[in-house]
């Protein structure tokens, strides 16, 4: 399929910004003051992206913000499905919420993202949530204007969830959370279908943003003063084949590269199977892009990552990191870990911990198997009692601190590039930043520089992050 399908037409969105007028007038008469709208965004970064999205419309459309649901007029979640904890923490939320809801009828509740793609979510908050106000899809987030416009002019619920393989809606209003680091998406949708997984099923078909409208993107943010870009999708490796004319990944980064600036480049998530030299060479030899790389291998099984759908091999994962290294001998590697998939046994598990070994990452994320509802995996027999799993978890957790901790005091003497964030937490006058390599530093210093690049030179490692002090200003 080619691009030209995935775009949302111009005259649609036109119309959107004709709908958020109306709803601009409507809320001049029914507030005295500009009403307030609390936005959160649960789950991974491209929903945090969307998020600023969405923000971006409530801002067009009249709406000012803030960081309390208790305080607003409007609450908007942006929900994750990714696992069972995500979900009950979400529902946790809205329930939390029917005290809020019930001091005004002006108060407005609206739900989005991906668990509203589920059929069972949206017939459980019909039938037992009845004061939420709007539920929409992924595919239509581009529509919140004339959803709301709905709810305020019609005083019924809405629910528009429509199944669609997916849309890109260029030149939304956005409003950015940061001013010094931005999510900038390449691509949506996942085509992978892990067996595990609920994302693909959620989010649409894998659909890149084309080459263009990145660039124009980055640039833009980088004369605006923002001094990291982190680009996103499910698998920015395969960034590009859905286009007209299809370009690689890795030439993606070269173009963006040669953008002028002093800024750098992150990018998140790299699927193993189809990580490619190429990508490895283009970040060896670039100014910009950090030498870190989030690269999921989720277990050390070749049975379980087959049974998984992972479509590569531990000798594959591993052969990819020796590359890395080889061409780049400062690259940091973090992954994310299942534990306890279906069928995984003590030997499958003592795979992933023998890997932990030999890949050695700065650190990682790990989860415990978490059923969802019309994946393959759900279908699979799956025996192993949860206390054998989270005893499992725990051992790899105590595995990961002693490398993890082991990996950072090899920091200790470096020196090393920060951008600097903000406070640092080991005490008065200390700033944090992160390295190229993702990892946190703490130095003293005057807070005139957040904001800045600078080097430091890494004095003692903590078991969360590195102290050092500064080299240069
Ligand atoms: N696209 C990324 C991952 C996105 S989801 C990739 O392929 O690497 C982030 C992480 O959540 C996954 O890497 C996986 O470790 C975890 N995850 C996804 N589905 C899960 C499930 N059903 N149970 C437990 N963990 C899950
Ligand atoms: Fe899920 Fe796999 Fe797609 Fe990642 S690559 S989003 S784990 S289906
Ligand atoms: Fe969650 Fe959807 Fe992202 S399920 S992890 S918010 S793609």
């Amino acid at each position: 399929m080619s691009e030209t399908n995935w775009q949302v037409p111009q005259q649609q969105l036109l119309q959107q910004k004709d709908y958020a007028e109306q709803v601009r007038a409507l809320l001049e008469e029914l507030y005295p003051v500009p009403p307030l709208a609390y936005v959160h965004s649960y789950g991974c970064q491209g929903n945090v992206s969307d998020g600023e999205k969405l923000k971006g419309m409530l801002a067009d459309m009249g709406y000012g913000f803030c960081d309390q649901a208790e305080q607003a007029d409007l609450v908007l979640f942006n929900t994750c499905a990714i696992r069972e904890n995500a979900e009950d923490r979400i529902f946790g939320n809205v329930g939390a919420l029917k005290r809020w809801k019930a001091q005004s009828p002006k108060h407005k509740l609206l739900l989005c993202g991906c668990m509203m793609q589920q059929p069972h979510i949206v017939e459980k908050l019909k039938q037992s949530y009845p004061y939420v106000d709007l539920i929409f899809g992924t595919h239509v987030i581009h529509q919140l204007p004339e959803l709301l416009l709905s709810v305020l002019q019609q005083h019924k619920r809405v629910f528009y969830t429509p199944e669609s393989d997916g849309v890109i809606a260029e030149g939304l209003p956005i409003r950015r959370d940061g001013t010094l680091k931005a999510w900038v998406p390449i691509m949506y949708g996942c085509n992978n279908f892990c067996t595990y997984c609920i994302v693909p099923y959620v989010k649409g078909r894998e659909r890149s943003r084309q080459p263009e409208a990145i660039l124009a993107e980055v640039r833009q943010l980088v004369e605006q003063g923002y001094k990291e870009i982190t680009l996103l999708g499910q698998n920015v490796n395969s960034y590009g084949k859905t286009l007209e004319h299809p370009i690689s990944f890795a030439q993606l980064l070269t173009q963006i590269d040669a953008i002028p600036g002093d800024f750098r480049i992150r990018f998140m998530t790299s699927h193993p199977k189809d990580a490619t030299k190429e990508l490895f060479d283009v970040m060896a030899k670039s100014q910009k892009i950090c030498h870190h790389l989030h690269l999921p291998v989720q277990c050390g099984s070749d049975r379980i990552l087959q049974a998984m759908n992972r479509r590569y091999t531990v000798k594959q994962y591993l052969g990819l990191i020796d590359y890395a290294r080889s061409v780049m001998p400062d690259i940091s590697f973090t992954t994310d870990i299942i534990v306890g998939f279906p069928g995984e046994t003590l030997e499958d598990f003592q795979g992933t911990m023998e890997l932990l070994k030999k890949v050695r990452y700065d650190s990682l994320f790990s989860f415990i198997y978490s059923k969802r509802v019309g994946t393959k995996a759900a279908s699979m027999l799956d025996d192993t009692p949860h206390s054998v799993k989270s005893d499992r978890l725990q051992q790899l957790l105590a595995l990961q601190r002693t490398i993890g901790e082991e990996v950072l005091s090899e920091y200790v003497g470096k020196t090393l590039r920060i951008l600097v964030d903000g406070a640092g937490k080991s005490g008065e006058g200390y700033l944090t930043g992160r390295t190229d390599q993702f990892l946190i530093v703490d130095f003293p210093g005057d807070s005139a520089l957040i904001g800045q690049f600078v080097t430091v030179k890494i004095t003692k490692a903590l078991n969360w992050a590195l102290l050092g002090e500064l080299v240069s200003e």
